[in-house]
């Protein structure tokens, strides 16, 4: 399986903050945001990787991540001239995916909770149709709505609406089988003029290939999309890995845990690290520790 991170958009509900720097690489605490969705396909084991931003932004991404090989990943970029909506993504994204299977993942998207592995593991594990989430918040109508019916199937999913059928949000995480290549060139763009995933959603829910995996309220998806969201996630992250001295979303940590990279490449960029509490934790992780470090 292949994987997608979307970090493209104007973040212009951000402004001034993202007025020449991507929404994607502000700080949530101690890291850019875009370490965590990184870290999603990672814990789903997905390591072939194509990041996609703006003509400006996709240069730093590159000098962020370079091709990957340091976590053990094979990061590739490709540059969406115009924000056309979530769904481009595969079409900008055709020779990348080839036959496989895709896991999209949006760049300003936080996922983090005890079950958070096996659900990814499980929904890549369905080799047929779609795999996408439901997740109960406040303010629906701000997002991708999922409508059931009085037996809890699934009957629409609807973008936006201004009066939202249930409290479930579509999480910008979507797992996709090879169809999605061919449906995404038949979608028309919206008003908003954007190619809707919430539309390439709805042709594998006519299709009945179309399954909504909802997430407990033990689940944090937590939105970046206002000064508060930032905020509060930055605060979110401090909370948890002050109180278990754990870090959320340590890519290099995964990379190591997951047997992308070995102990000592772990302990490599630990070192090169080490003047942060960042490094120091990496460096904490590795049975290197005891080395005299210079
Ligand atoms: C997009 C999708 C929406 C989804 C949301 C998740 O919204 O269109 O269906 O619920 O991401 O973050 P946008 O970020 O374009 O407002």
């Amino acid at each position: 399986m292949k994987g997608i991170i979307l970090a493209g958009g104007k973040g212009s509900r951000l402004y001034p903050m993202t007025k020449v720097i991507s929404k994607q690489l502000l700080p949530i605490y101690d890291k850019p945001l875009i370490y965590y969705p990184l870290s999603v396909l990672m814990l789903a084991g997905i390591r072939d990787i194509l990041i996609i931003s703006t003509p400006e932004d996709t240069p730093l991404y590159e000098r962020l991540f370079k091709n990957g090989n340091s976590l053990g990943l094979n990061i590739s970029y490709a540059v969406q001239k115009e924000p056309r909506g979530l769904a481009d993504a595969f079409i900008i994204g055709e020779s990348f995916i080839e036959s496989d299977s895709v896991c999209l993942i949006l760049g300003d998207n936080l996922f983090y909770g005890q079950d958070l592995t096996k659900v990814l593991n499980t929904a890549k594990e369905v080799k047929e149709g779609a795999v996408i989430f439901g997740y109960p918040v406040k303010n629906a109508s701000s997002f991708g709505v999922v409508e059931f019916d009085e037996s809890n199937k699934v009957i629409s999913i609807e973008e936006k609406p201004s009066n939202p059928k249930s409290n479930y949000a579509v999480p910008g995480l979507y797992f996709y089988d090879n169809k999605v290549v061919e449906i995404v060139k038949n979608i028309k763009p919206s008003e908003r003029g954007e190619i809707e995933i919430t539309c390439v959603n709805n042709e594998y829910l006519k299709m009945n290939m179309l399954n909504v995996v909802l997430l407990g309220r033990g689940m944090a998806w937590l939105d970046t999309g206002t000064p508060t969201g930032l905020l509060n996630a930055s605060q979110y992250v401090e909370t948890i890995q002050s109180r278990q001295g754990f870090y959320i979303s340590c890519i290099e940590e995964i990379a190591w845990r997951r047997g992308f990279i070995t102990e000592e490449q772990l302990y490599t960029i630990g070192k090169s690290l080490k003047m942060t509490e960042y490094g120091q934790y990496i460096l904490s992780l590795t049975d290197f520790k005891k080395r005299v470090i210079k």
